[in-house]
């Protein structure tokens, strides 16, 4: 990690009851994984709290009992609060950390592949309201992250592969075309890339922590992928919609004049992608919501007949860092189209 970054990281095989906070310290933890916290012998504060959130419940009032129970125990500004779970249960978390006493410390135990190699590391914590996703939250760096990989053992393959698309972005941003290719390709996750996504994000997120200028890079395959996820109604996993969204933004490199990607690798990430195709929505419903995307600005010189709107868009390159481009929401109507059409024909393919 880099010298002075806010987070101390662990990535670890087995829980470690020594790198829990010294007391006093509380628990929010995923119900999934009581189990298999108490059979590694971790302890558990008298006044934890098991729950399950899915993600329609990543909600600010489901923050508010948490909040309340906290300052009935009471929890004083020097306690620690613990994180175990996946994104929606952490962002959850860090965001009742971030409001309680206006701010105590935390820890993050992320239990699933997407939270260990992306949600949480940065600091970035929140809830969605009925406009959209994360759109309130705070900047709360937690003092801790540990990362467990045998909690993965319970994890579905479904949230495996989920969490693998964000391995992918991660090699995708820095060029890196070897190993998003063997990421594409069957078998078990490796520590070392969890590993890798974690400093790379690490160094990153230390050099821009606000987001105005290279954290932007993070958000590769996120402009399509976020406006699909939405308008699948989220039936599409986070992950899955940032793979989808990695694809299209393969296409648009290659639209704005960027070296295109090779078969070699676009053939497999279709044949990974296309079995989602059923949940890809229709332009005109990701029209509206990429016009209303968090990273849309008032385009510069606009007048009646140019958008008003254009988005801060991540475009990879084969074997070079991804680059940033300001485009129009309209600008992605024909990478969905080249996206769909390809999808549906390895569908038909296979
Ligand atoms: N803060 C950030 O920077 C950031 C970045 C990316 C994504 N996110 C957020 O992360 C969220 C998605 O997180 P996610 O993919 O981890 O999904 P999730 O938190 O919904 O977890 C997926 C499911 O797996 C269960 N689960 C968790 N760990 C388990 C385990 N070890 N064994 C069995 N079941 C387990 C959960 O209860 C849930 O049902 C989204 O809300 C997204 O916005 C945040």
């Amino acid at each position: 990690m880099p010298p002075g970054f806010a987070t101390e990281v662990f990535l670890v095989e087995r829980p470690e009851r020594e790198l829990l906070p010294e007391r006093p310290w509380t628990l929010v933890g995923d119900q999934h994984l009581r189990g298999a916290w108490a059979r590694a012998g971790m302890p558990e504060p008298a006044h934890a709290l098991w729950v399950t959130v899915p993600e329609e419940e990543k909600k600010l009032p489901t923050v508010i009992p948490w909040l309340e129970r906290w300052a009935t125990v009471p929890l004083h500004r020097e306690a620690t609060v613990v994180a175990l779970g996946g994104g929606v249960l952490t962002d959850l978390t860090g965001l009742a950390a971030s409001l309680y006493l206006r701010g105590v410390a935390w820890q993050v135990w992320p239990t699933t592949l997407l939270a260990m190699a992306d949600a949480a590391l940065g600091g970035k914590t929140g809830a969605d309201l009925a406009a959209g996703k994360n759109l309130v939250g705070a900047f709360h760096f937690p003092r801790r992250l540990v990362a467990c990989t045998d909690f993965l053992a319970s994890l579905p393959a479904r949230h495996l592969q989920n969490g693998r698309w964000e391995l992918v972005k991660t090699a995708m941003i820095q060029g890196e075309m070897a190993w998003a290719m063997e990421m594409l390709k069957d078998g078990p996750t490796k520590l070392n890339w969890v590993e890798w996504a974690l400093a790379f994000k690490a160094g990153v997120v230390h050099r821009d922590p606000r987001e105005s200028g290279e954290r932007r890079l993070l958000n590769l395959g996120h402009t399509l992928g976020h406006a699909l996820e939405a308008a699948s109604g989220y039936q599409l996993l986070h992950g899955e919609a940032v793979g989808l969204g990695l694809l299209g933004a393969c296409l648009m490199a290659e639209e704005q004049g960027l070296k295109p990607f090779p078969a070699r690798f676009l053939d497999p990430l279709v044949r990974r992608l296309a079995p989602l195709a059923p949940l890809v929505a229709p332009w005109r419903d990701c029209l509206a919501l990429l016009a209303r995307d968090k990273k849309a600005t008032r385009a510069s010189g606009h007048t009646e007949d140019t958008p008003a709107t254009e988005i801060q868009c991540i475009l990879p390159r084969p074997n070079e860092p991804a680059v940033q481009r300001a485009l129009p929401p309209q600008a992605w109507e024909s990478p969905h189209a080249r996206l769909l059409s390809l999808l549906h024909q390895e569908s038909l393919r296979a």
